[in-house]
């Protein structure tokens, strides 16, 4: 991860990391169950609204019960679709947590039942 903070500097990169820690683990961006394929089928070929993707982010987990809610902010939300957004235009693939998986920190020893 590069930034702690949106900034307009940093926004797309930014956007990169938020989509890591909420999306990679059960998206890819234009691979298998990919939010390109998924956003094309739900907004088209045209123009898509970053302001509709925003509204998107905060209720997702209401209409699509299976996805958690969006963790972050409004400017965290504004850095993903602008990610989004910029990756349609490149289609950029990101390896992701399904192709390198995901490190988690150590786990401390758990003590055994009395
Ligand atoms: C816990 C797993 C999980 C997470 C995390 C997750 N999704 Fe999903 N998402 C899914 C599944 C499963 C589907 C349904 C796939 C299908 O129907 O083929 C889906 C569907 C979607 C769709 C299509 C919705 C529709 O109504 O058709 C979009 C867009 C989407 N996800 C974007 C995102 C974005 C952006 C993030 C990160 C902010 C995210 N998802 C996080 C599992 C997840």
């Amino acid at each position: 991860m590069k930034h702690r903070t949106v900034t307009p500097e940093n926004k797309i990169e930014a956007g990169q990391d938020v989509f890591m820690i909420s999306c990679s683990r059960c998206h890819s961006t234009t691979g298998i169950n990919g939010v390109m394929e998924h956003f094309t089928r739900m907004y088209g070929a045209g123009e898509w609204s970053e302001s509709g993707m925003v509204s998107f982010f905060g209720t997702m987990h209401k209409t699509s019960t299976f996805m958690p809610p969006f963790p972050g902010n409004k400017a965290e939300k504004e850095a993903l679709a602008a990610y989004i957004l910029d990756l349609r235009k490149t289609a950029e693939p990101l390896s992701g947590a399904q192709t390198d998986g995901v490190r988690l920190p150590e786990s401390e020893p758990t003590a055994s039942q009395p």
